[in-house]
């Protein structure tokens, strides 16, 4: 059967506004992603980090705030870095234009490199390596984070949207991405699951969904979201007792070598 997602299945230059809102971060998770830049980049000393694929700039920001370096955004889309600079300008962060297999920037020029959600939209994952391996200077890491373990079945939402489980099962597995990156010098150093509170209750949470920011849940038919929506919105109803709802995804450090 023909993969349901292939790099280039998004289109993001439609995605920005519904992106930045869509995918805002809970405080959770932002404390949760400042405990793995910091655990992972700053014992570094960090002076310069690249954003990959850094969209509307959800992270470029907090990178230079955590690691008090400067950070280098790269973004294919227009409309996604349009929406970084109009959302996200910030004195130490500079947005550019470029893709992975492409980075505009010198060799050695990084201390870290941050790819959030990336990795799986790249069509050509042995160059990413190798431009990654470029312009990182020896010695220092490369943090991709995705869904790509099998841990990822087990996301909460995917028990109302069932169907997406199936877009995301195209997504690569770790294993792929190790395959595809150590060749280039990037060492594997860890995989490890991070979790944090994506919403406070699951009203909240359905609030979230509906603006269908997540690519699973784009790619997914019409009939199926609104049929997933629904059953979210129900059990948002029924919901006497809220509980956060805790979320989780990869994290797989690389190191120059
Ligand atoms: C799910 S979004 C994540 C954005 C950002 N990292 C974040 O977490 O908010 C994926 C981003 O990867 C970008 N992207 C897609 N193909 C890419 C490529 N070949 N090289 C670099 N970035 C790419 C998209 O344009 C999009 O902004």
């Amino acid at each position: 059967m023909a993969p349901e997602f292939t790099p280039g299945s998004v289109d993001y230059e439609r995605q920005a506004g519904a992106f930045s809102r869509g995918r805002a971060l809970s405080a959770d998770a932002k404390a949760a992603w400042q405990a793995v830049a910091e655990r992972w980049l700053a014992p570094l000393e960090p002076a310069h980090v690249l954003d990959l694929g850094s969209g509307t700039g959800r992270f470029s920001p907090l990178l230079a705030e955590w690691l008090g370096c400067t950070v280098t955004g790269v973004e294919p889309s227009e409309g996604m870095r349009a929406t970084a600079l109009r959302e996200r300008a910030y004195p130490s962060v500079e947005y550019l234009a470029g893709d992975a297999a492409a980075i505009p920037l010198d060799d050695g020029a990084c201390d870290g490199a941050w790819l959030m959600h990336v990795v799986h939209h790249v069509p050509d994952r042995p160059a990413c390596a190798r431009e990654l391996s470029r312009v990182l200077r020896p010695g220092s890491r490369a943090l991709i984070v995705g869904s790509y373990t099998v841990a990822r079945r087990k996301i909460p939402l995917f028990r109302y949207f069932p169907e997406a489980l199936r877009i995301m099962d195209d997504f690569p597995l770790a294993e792929q991405i190790i395959a595809d990156f150590e060749p280039a010098g990037l060492r594997h150093e860890a995989t490890e699951a991070v979790s944090y509170v994506t919403a406070p209750d699951l009203r909240a949470a359905a609030e979230r969904t509906r603006l269908r920011a997540d690519t699973t849940l784009q790619l997914i038919s019409d009939e199926e979201f609104a049929r997933g929506q629904a059953r979210l919105d129900a059990a948002a109803e029924a919901e006497t007792n809220p509980q956060p709802v805790v979320s989780g995804t990869d994290l797989i450090v690389f190191r120059r070598d």
